[in-house]
C-alpha cells in the first residue's frame, strides 16, 4: 500500500514541487533546485528542506553535482501521476494492489465516472535503467522518460483499440494508465473446456488489430485474459506499428506464443503460416 500512504503523506507545498520537476523532467535527469523554486514559486531553501523530506520519504532521489537536483523515484513519479489524474476528476478512490510484475504494478480502483477500474503504474529498467543511458536529441533518456513514454505507448494503443477485445482506457498521466478492470482470469491459469473456439477468437483478436495497424509484441497466455463471455488482450506498452522494420518478427513471435501455448497444453496443431497469412490477409 506504498502509493496510497504516500499520496495521504503529501500537502500543497510537496505537490507543488512535484510539479516543478515534473515540467523539467524532459530537460533535466536531476532537476535544478533554482527552476524547481521558480516553478513552485517557494524560496530555494523552503524546497530544499522539502526536497529532503521527499527524499526521506523515496519520492525524489537528491543530488549534488554543481546543483543541487531533483528526479522522481517510481514510488514519487506513481503517486504524482495519481494525483494529477485525482486532479482532473478522472479517479476517486484507489484501492487494493491486483498484481506486481518487473515493469509495472496494478491497483483496483473506482470512479464515479467509470465505476470499478483498474490504475497501471508503469515502471521501466527501474531501477537497473541507469546501465541503460542514452543520447537522443531532448538529452538523457531516463526512468521517468522511459516510464512515462512506455505508459503512453499502452494508452495509445488502447485508444487505437477501441471497440476491441481490450480493456476500454479512460486516461494517461505520467506513469500511470487508466482502464477498464476486466473480470477474467489470465489464461494460464485456466483449464479451457473449448480450447479450439478460444484459440480462434485470439487469432481473430489478432487480426483485428493487425488491421488497426497494432502488433503487440508480448503476446502469451500472460497477457491474454479469458472468462465466459470470451477474452481479452492486455498489456500494451511493447506494442508497435508496421511502421517497424521488424513488424513481421514479431508479429510471429506473438503468434508462436500463442500456438506453441495451445499446442503444449492442448494439443493443438495448427500451421502458423497459414495462421500468419489469414492475419494478413486484406
Ligand atoms: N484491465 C485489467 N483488468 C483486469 N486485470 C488486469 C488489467 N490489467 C492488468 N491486469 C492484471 O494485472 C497483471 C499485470 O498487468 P499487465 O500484464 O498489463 O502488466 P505487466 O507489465 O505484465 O506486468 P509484469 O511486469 O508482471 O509483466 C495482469 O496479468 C492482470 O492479472
Ligand atoms: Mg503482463
Amino acid at each position: 500500500m506504498e502509493i496510497i500512504d504516500r499520496y495521504k503523506s503529501m500537502n500543497k507545498h510537496k505537490w507543488r514541487i512535484m510539479d516543478g520537476i515534473f515540467y523539467y523532467l524532459w530537460d533535466y535527469e536531476f532537476v535544478p533546485i533554482e527552476l524547481i523554486s521558480k516553478k513552485a514559486n517557494l524560496n530555494v531553501g523552503k524546497v530544499e528542506s522539502i526536497l529532503r523530506e521527499l527524499s526521506d520519504e523515496k519520492m525524489v532521489e537528491n543530488k549534488t553535482t554543481e546543483y543541487l537536483g531533483s528526479t522522481f523515484t517510481f514510488i514519487g513519479l506513481s503517486v504524482y501521476s495519481l494525483h494529477r489524474l485525482v486532479r482532473r476528476g478522472k479517479i476517486d478512490m484507489i484501492g487494493k494492489k491486483m498484481g506486481e510484475g518487473k515493469e509495472s504494478v496494478v491497483y483496483n480502483c473506482y470512479s464515479e465516472k467509470y465505476g470499478e477500474c483498474v490504475i497501471k503504474f508503469h515502471r521501466v529498467g527501474y531501477p537497473s535503467f541507469k546501465k541503460v543511458k542514452e543520447k537522443r536529441d531532448y538529452g538523457t533518456l531516463h526512468f521517468s522518460i522511459l516510464t512515462i513514454r512506455s505508459a503512453r505507448n499502452e494508452y495509445n494503443a488502447l485508444r487505437k483499440l477501441t471497440g476491441l477485445a481490450v480493456p476500454k482506457v479512460y486516461a494517461w498521466e505520467g506513469n500511470a494508465v487508466l482502464m477498464e478492470l476486466i473480470d477474467a482470469k489470465e489464461l494460464f491459469r485456466v483449464r479451457l473446456e473449448n480450447p479450439e473456439d478460444v484459440l480462434e477468437m485470439i487469432i481473430d483478436e489478432t487480426r483485428a488489430m493487425f488491421l488497426r495497424d497494432v502488433i503487440h509484441c508480448d503476446l502469451s497466455q500472460y497477457n491474454i485474459l479469458v472468462n465466459p463471455e470470451g477474452v481479452w488482450i492486455i498489456d500494451f506498452p511493447q506494442s508497435i506499428t508496421k511502421e517497424h522494420e521488424n513488424w513481421e518478427w514479431f508479429l510471429r513471435r506473438d503468434v508462436e506464443n500463442v500456438l506453441n501455448y495451445f499446442r503444449k497444453t492442448y494439443g493443438i496443431e495448427k500451421d502458423i503460416n497459414e495462421v500468419i497469412k489469414y492475419i494478413r490477409k486484406e
